[in-house]
């Protein structure tokens, strides 16, 4: 601005600034109409590849195109992932207003959706709103959280339990807080994707060591142990894909030899082994103290969402005031934990909804055996893989059993590798024998006209 037109701005009414202000502005905008565009890049910037800036052109973006156009072909039908689901899913579902007979949700003991359940949400929602609205350490404390976490204390045989807002989020930040540089994490090949990162985010030494192989386990210790600090073994009370589970005796053996801790992810066990669903502890006649980190989901068998770690009071206390993933997150959400509150006092007062989990997937893993299909190292307690291993014809199969009526999902990479590429059925008490005989059926049908031999 000239010194005039400040002097002039200066004395000017608020009308006549104004006015003069606008003038100025279209002036200042006939010029650069007039001046040449200018390429506001540095010349450094010019020489950045455009993929480095360009979210279009990221290399993961990219490749998944590239995989989804393989699905595309009609013989293989198209990405089978994100179908909605309009109602509730048990052992049924409607999808584009048709029904079919759901395989695709761990709804393991029929319970999302039971009235008590509802009931128990609709009252939270009532009381507390539908947020705590803070992070619990500074306001989103309620009482509901301290009900489930005594109730999950007491299940476990623990001193005590923090919920967090997510599964994923709990093996993350617990096993990040917990271990660090100067220490060792030896986890099963298999775990699921939330213990490898936060094992890669703790900056531990990590191993992955043969599926349930404890001999791999006390060899790798042997050789091991005495270069780190802290030296922990995670393993998972069912394994997620595979549908089977570790001889935890062993590794609990393990543990106390050789000085090291011992996690335990329970997310596809909890309601799913033990006379009364109370995990793997309770299969084996284990007490809690064998173990050093309890944990476990709210999303599977409690038909919430969120997730848990149990052991004792000194565990849960660290992580109370120091673990990321709680510390700066929001408290559990009312319903939620309600909802789970209310899923184990059902579990506790119907231990026969176990039991007839058991009793189904059972029914579902032998009558596939005795059919010749793959169903892996599975021991049918609640997920029943059938390795196809070839993503395409995976993909085409899954496709082809929803046009029978069927609907279950494909496990591709990167979830397993190529070779073990799967349609992975989940198994809740709420399917009936003819629905699981039925299925069995057309999955064999199906399976041998892609291509299928008998094991
Ligand atoms: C073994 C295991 N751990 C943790 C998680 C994460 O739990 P959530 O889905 O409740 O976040 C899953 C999810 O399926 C899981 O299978």
């Amino acid at each position: 601005m000239t010194k005039a037109a400040a002097a002039l701005l200066k004395y000017s009414s608020s009308d006549q600034k104004r006015e003069l202000a606008n003038r100025m502005m279209r002036q200042r905008v006939a010029r650069a109409s007039l001046e040449p565009r200018s390429d506001p890049t540095t010349p450094e910037a010019a020489a950045i590849p455009e993929s480095y800036y360009r979210l279009d052109l990221h290399p993961a973006y990219l490749n998944l195109l590239a995989r989804m156009a393989e699905l595309e072909p009609p013989d293989i039908g198209g990405v089978p992932y994100f179908r909605v689901h309009q109602g509730l899913v048990r052992d049924t579902t409607q999808i584009g207003g048709l029904e079919y007979i759901s395989f695709s949700n761990y709804n393991y003991l029929g319970l999302s959706g039971h009235p008590a359940l509802k009931a128990a949400v609709a009252a939270a929602l009532d009381r507390y709103g539908t947020s705590v609205s803070a992070s619990r350490i500074v306001g989103g404390e309620r009482p509901i959280h301290v009900e489930l976490e005594g109730a999950l204390a007491e299940l476990l045989d623990t001193e005590a339990c923090l919920a967090f807002v997510s599964g994923h989020g709990t093996n993350v930040t617990t096993i990040a807080h917990l271990f660090g540089p100067k220490d060792l994490i030896l986890h099963d090949k298999l775990v699921h994707n939330s213990i490898q990162m936060g094992a890669l985010l703790s900056g531990a030494r990590r191993i992955a060591f043969r599926h349930n192989d404890w001999q791999m386990v006390d060899d790798l210790l042997q050789r091991h142990r005495r270069h780190y600090e802290r030296v922990v073994v995670i393993l998972e009370g069912v394994y997620s894909m595979d549908g089977d589970f570790p001889d935890l005796p062993r590794f609990v053996e393990l543990r106390e030899r050789h000085k090291v801790f011992l996690m335990i992810d329970e997310a596809h066990s909890l309601g799913v082994l033990g006379a009364r669903g109370r995990g793997i502890r309770e299969h084996f006649g284990l007490s809690g103290n064998d173990v050093d980190i309890w944990m476990g989901t709210l999303s599977k068998s409690l038909a919430s969402c969120g997730g848990y770690i149990a052991g004792s009071r000194a565990l849960i206390l660290n992580l109370k005031f120091n673990a990321p993933g709680f510390v700066f997150s929001v408290g559990l959400s009312p319903a939620n934990a309600a909802a789970a509150f209310a899923a184990l006092q059902v579990m506790a007062a119907e231990p026969e909804r176990v039991a007839e989990l058991r009793r189904r997937a059972g029914l579902f893993l032998q009558l596939a055996r005795e059919r010749g299909l793959p169903t892996g190292s599975s021991k049918g307690v609640s997920v029943v893989p059938l390795i196809v291993g070839d993503t395409k014809r995976c993909v085409a199969l899954t496709n082809a059993l929803l046009k029978r009526g069927i609907d279950v999902q494909p496990i591709l990479y990167p979830g397993v590798r190529e070779r073990a590429v799967r349609l992975r059925f989940f198994i809740n008490g709420t399917h009936t024998e003819d629905q699981i005989r039925w299925t069995i059926g057309i999955v064999e049908e199906e399976w041998r006209r892609f291509g299928g031999r008998p094991v």
